[in-house]
């Protein structure tokens, strides 16, 4: 079983500002401690990532931002910048998740960009890419997989990059309760390893798995040859059940 698998829990916009403070103050001493023996990010909304960046200042558990802008600086209403993001202590940024692709149109060009900033400012990005069920049906998956990955390629080809998260990430199996296979997961994390070989250093790749990982699927997930650790939504809102995930316990 791999020791050293890393757990990133998205809290999306699920949690308010208040109950995103009140789930570090509340959780403060079990947090520090799961955090003894296990590698951990939260990644709450932007509004809170500045004081749950203090509050988590000494503490093993490392901060996550979202979303960042694809830009350095300027006249981008409503954008955070890479910048901002390291000042208020993120080291890891969610980027391309198939809920910025489907609501915000993203798309995998502007991932790159993203990447781009994250790697100027030294923040480990963590690339969701992922097919949806009509494209698996039609037998499509790599073919999707391979277009989110290409420009991301191009980027990491070009940009010194120290470290960089892949998150596998069906957008059938994200809140639906629906996870995936270990077989469907093993293949497409097999896939994209070999995929990227091509532009990057392995060493410096770990892929995750992310839709609907629970305190009764982690244990049986964690066997998947190749897997480096979770993306785990709605799970990690809770902290019981995230801490659950994180300790493989599903009692
Ligand atoms: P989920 O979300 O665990 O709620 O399925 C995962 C994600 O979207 O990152």
């Amino acid at each position: 079983m791999p020791s050293d698998l890393l757990f990133v829990g998205n809290w999306k916009m699920q949690l308010p500002y208040t109950r995103s403070i009140a789930y570090i103050d509340t959780n403060q001493d079990n947090l520090r401690t799961l955090a003894q023996n296990n590698a951990i990010v939260l990644c709450p909304s932007f509004d809170a990532l500045a004081n749950i960046g203090m509050l988590l200042k000494d503490t093993n558990i490392a901060l996550g931002a979202q979303d960042v802008s694809a830009h350095a600086s300027g006249a981008y209403t409503g954008q955070v910048s890479a910048t901002s993001l390291k000042e208020v202590g993120c080291d890891y940024c969610i980027v391309g998740h198939s809920e910025r692709r489907q609501y915000n149109g993203e798309t995998s060009k502007q991932v790159a960009q993203k990447i781009a900033q994250l790697a100027a400012k030294n923040i480990t990005p963590i690339i969701c890419i992922g097919e949806t069920q009509a494209h698996r049906q039609q037998g499509i998956t790599t073919d999707i997989l391979q277009e989110q990955l290409n420009p991301v390629i191009d980027m990491i080809k070009t940009t010194p990059i120290e470290h960089l998260c892949i998150a596998y990430e069906p957008i059938w199996a994200i809140g639906t309760g629906n996870v995936a296979s270990n077989d469907e997961i093993a293949q497409a994390l097999g896939w994209i390893r070999q995929y990227l070989s091509q532009a990057a250093s392995i060493a410096k790749i770990r892929l995750l798995y992310g839709g609907s990982v629970n305190p009764d699927n982690a244990r049986t997930l964690v066997s998947i040859e190749g897997l480096g650790g979770f993306l785990v939504g709605g799970a990690s809102t809770d902290f019981q059940k995230f801490e659950k995930i994180v300790l493989l316990d599903n009692k």
